[in-house]
């Protein structure tokens, strides 16, 4: 991962990164040698306050804060965790770094885990992601043999140890705390808050560290260049890149690293080569299924944390869906319905009943059976459930209705008018 002021693929990585060598070469693991050589831990965390670092997993959260807040916790036990639990439909962008920058990972967890003086350290990969573990293991047994990990780090006369941990296949495990809950053997279920965050009650109640494969992967970076070289590209308040995953109607969808604050349009033009088979745009995820869609007439807006949110939407993990015109709106909102659905770990009413109401009733209006009355129901129950979960996926499978119908209102008329859905089957495919 590089600074990137121009569109590219980051697949076009300069040599072989993925191996140690190769990322040696690059000044690969310089910073994790600082560390080692005795860089004060509050020193590195003033670099990250400068540099401006905000989490990459969702929220956005500014990231020296957070390591701030662990390292001087009155508790003095403390965990660290890597969350690579990644399972939003249209976010494979933690995958890809996994794959192509094992040590860039690594570096940025050794980092994490000596500063906030972390008793035990993990990386937390989702279950599904079986080679990505077995490249990471593979990547740790090689910075093992540098004497970078494990005993005597660097000869130092300290030890540190990172374990691959296998997590849950489910998109609720990456939640941060219903990794924690699942780490310690039990369901991957968020914990009801308070307390809210893991930097005062994670792993085993203990203070803990969480922090997204993206946001680590820059920690090496920044340490390495400086802040000042981190904030040359990005925002004001959202400094640096973004991994943006770019998929649906795009003629090259991919993971493109772009400065925060690039436009929609570039993103999907540049990067993505624009629509596909030359069609129109209908709508855009910016961030994910969790977010509120933009329309054609929005594809200038910033894609950052701020501006998005500005806008009524978000960034979240920057999984960008693009929506072209042949598709039915009312198929493509149910898709995501059923994927909330499905994947309500069943342990809050709001969102167990909310999430499989909101799918039937979506099910309901695009089979051409739905009624005045259920568009009612529909966006009743968006309203009642938002905000009520114990994490916020019922409040994403609202958002993403009340989004849908509140900017494809025809649409929806279309099917109760016509009683069918009006679009070829073929139209649902996003
Ligand atoms: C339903 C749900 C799923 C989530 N999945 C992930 C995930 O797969 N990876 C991730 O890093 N964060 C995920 N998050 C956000 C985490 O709870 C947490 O905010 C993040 O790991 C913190 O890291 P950061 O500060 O580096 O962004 C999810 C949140 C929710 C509500």
């Amino acid at each position: 991962m590089s600074i990137a002021t121009e569109p590219r693929l980051v697949q076009k990585l300069e040599g072989s990164p993925w191996e140690i060598e190769g990322y040696l070469k690059v000044g690969g693991y310089e910073a994790w040698k600082r560390c080692v050589d005795g860089m004060k831990a509050d020193d590195v965390v003033a670099e990250l306050k400068k540099a401006g670092l905000r989490g990459r997993g969702g929220a956005g959260f500014p990231t020296g804060v957070k390591w701030d807040k662990v390292l001087n916790h009155r508790i003095k036990e403390h965990y660290f965790v890597c969350n690579a639990g990644e399972h939003e439909p249209g976010t494979f962008k933690d995958r890809f770094l996994l794959k192509t920058l094992p040590h860039q990972l690594i570096e940025g967890c050794l980092i994490a885990a000596h500063t906030v003086q972390a008793k035990a350290a993990f990386i937390y990969v989702n279950h599904e992601y079986e080679e990505e573990r077995e490249n990471l293991k593979k990547a740790l047994a090689e910075a093992r043999t540098r004497g970078l990990v494990g005993k005597n780090v660097l000869g130092k006369g300290f030890d540190i140890e990172l374990q691959v941990f296998e997590g849950h296949g489910s998109y609720v495990a990456g939640e941060e705390t219903a990794m924690l809950e699942s780490m310690q053997g039990r369901p991957a279920m968020p914990r009801q808050k308070p307390p809210f965050y893991p930097t005062d009650f994670g792993l085993y109640g203990k203070p803990t560290l969480v922090n997204n494969v993206e946001t680590l992967c820059n920690i090496p970076r920044i340490l390495y260049k400086g802040a000042a070289w981190f904030t040359q590209v990005g925002t004001e308040k959202c400094p640096g890149t973004m991994m943006f995953s770019l998929s649906g109607s795009v003629n090259r969808p991919g993971v493109y690293e772009m400065p925060m604050g690039v436009t929609i349009r570039e993103l999907i033009e540049k990067c993505g080569g624009g629509v596909k088979g030359g069609r129109q745009i209908k709508a855009v995820f910016p961030g994910g299924p969790a977010f509120s869609m933009v329309t054609a007439d929005q594809l200038d807006l910033q894609m950052d944390f701020d501006s998005l949110k500005k806008a009524g939407t978000g960034l979240g993990s920057a999984g960008t869906i693009v929506i072209d015109d042949a598709t039915c709106m009312v198929a493509a909102t149910l898709k995501y319905s059923n994927f909330f659905k499905g994947e309500s770990c069943g342990q809050c009413p709001p969102c167990r009943m909310g999430t499989n109401n909101l799918a039937t009733l979506m099910a309901k209006i695009e089979e051409g059976q739905g009624t005045q009355k259920d568009m009612d129901s529909l966006l009743q129950l968006c309203g009642f459930v938002k905000g009520t979960g114990y994490c916020t996926l019922v409040t994403g499978a609202a958002v993403l209705v009340q989004s849908s119908v509140k900017l494809f209102q025809k649409e929806y008329e279309e099917h109760l008018r016509l009683q069918r859905c009006p679009f070829t089957p073929a139209a649902v495919e996003v």
